[in-house]
């Protein structure tokens, strides 16, 4: 019996609503788009929506719009997918790598305060793994410092935390729709703003900075010249894609509850093994993106290939950004992402994952751990950082 790390759930019905767009003359971003844009919106509470065919484009455009670059340095969690790092840098900007925390590996709000410097423009902090890092906090340091705050909530479309939702305390709030996120159409993105002008200038962006897009070019029966007024990308996502995420919009908290237990069910055996996992937040909803575990590093690859070998699939999300080699010249301070990316993997969590099948992972995460004996010491001194 094989577990993969991910399974979609597009079906038939989702096949229908391409097919459904197929037959129409228009594939690329239009009516479709604005009404899951529309979807998005209401979602989280009528801020302004930008869908885009990735996180990372929409990114480049925010800032890109808020003008950082050359001469700026952003704030970025050491423990993060490399993406959230590169767009700055892209831009031209620095990046300074900065520690979590120990329990949650969420960005310290303490540390993005030491590492403020007068070349600070903004804080890029991760909803990483599906839960939402102290916005109340980071929006302090934001204002006392005059920065811009911008949310990379690629993993946490449906978190809250202390009934603060994504886009609600910051300048932008950045999606993912990539194939294994909880929302997912192959590749997606979107941006989520209360900023007005923000969202204006990300929209003129994601289509070459031109001020009307295809669907408007033809709107009125005879073709319309567009102008373009700064310069901009192609970014938008189209129709053919967008019509995915509809349906998963609606039921994504029904289906959230399927990761809770799955989550649930990890904690409890987990707990009994002595292995350590992202502890959760009491104040707030956990998108349960992922469900990573940390081991000894010096056991850690061999866990993953054990589990491989048995055909569970697992990944490590993620290394720490300092281990890179794109980061080789910084110096880095953050020894908290260092521990756990040097030790941590990522096991099965979706909906559909047979609690049978969840077991099996389990099963074959005891046996496999079992094999390194004392190699798991520091492990299980480690433990209890997590309740069920
Ligand atoms: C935390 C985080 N940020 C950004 C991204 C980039 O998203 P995309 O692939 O849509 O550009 C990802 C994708 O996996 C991610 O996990």
């Amino acid at each position: 019996m094989t577990v993969p790390f991910y399974r979609h759930q597009l079906d038939e019905s989702h096949a229908a609503r391409m097919a459904q767009v197929l037959s129409t003359p228009h594939l690329t971003y239009g009516s479709v788009a604005r009404r899951v844009e529309a979807q998005i919106s209401n979602f989280f509470g009528s801020a302004n929506v930008a869908l885009t065919n990735s996180w990372s484009a929409v990114a480049f455009a925010v800032f890109q719009s808020l003008g950082i670059g050359p001469g700026d340095e952003v704030i970025v969690p050491a423990m993060t997918f490399v993406a959230s790092a590169n767009i700055p840098l892209l831009c031209g900007a620095t990046v300074k790598l900065v520690d979590v925390d120990p329990a949650t590996l969420l960005l310290n709000p303490e540390k993005v305060s030491e590492a403020i410097s007068p070349k600070t423009r903004a804080i890029l902090c991760v909803h990483l793994y599906g839960q939402m890092c102290d916005m109340l906090a980071l929006r302090r340091i934001a204002d006392s410092h005059n920065l811009f705050l911008i949310e990379d909530a690629a993993h946490a479309f449906e978190a809250t935390r202390q009934n603060i939702i994504p886009a609600m305390l910051s300048d932008a709030a950045i999606f993912s729709f990539y194939a294994t996120k909880n929302i997912n159409c192959g590749e997606g993105g979107a941006v989520v703003t209360r900023n007005n002008a923000l969202y204006e200038t990300v929209c003129c962006f994601r289509q070459h900075g031109m001020s009307a897009g295809a669907a408007d070019r033809f709107k009125n029966k005879y073709y319309q010249h567009w102008d373009v007024e700064g310069p901009g990308m192609k970014g938008s996502l189209p129709d053919i894609l967008a019509t995915l995420l509809e349906p998963q919009i609606d039921t994504c908290l029904a289906r959230l509850e399927e990761r809770d237990v799955l989550a649930r069910r990890y904690r409890a055996r987990l707990s009994e093994l002595g292995i350590r996992f992202a502890q959760p937040l009491p104040d707030g909803r956990h998108a349960q993106h992922l469900f990573p575990i940390h081991v000894p590093a010096k056991v850690r690859d061999q866990v993953v290939a054990g589990l491989n070998e048995a055909g569970i699939g697992c990944t490590v999300n993620y290394r720490a950004l300092q281990d890179l080699s794109l980061f080789k010249e910084q110096s880095v301070d953050a020894p908290i992402a260092k521990e756990w990316g040097d030790g941590t993997l990522s096991l099965p969590l979706y909906p559909g994952l047979a609690h049978a099948d969840q077991d099996r992972v389990m099963d074959v995460l005891t046996a496999v751990t079992a094999d390194y004996g004392e190699d798991m010491k520091p492990a299980l001194q480690a433990a209890g950082a997590g309740g069920t």
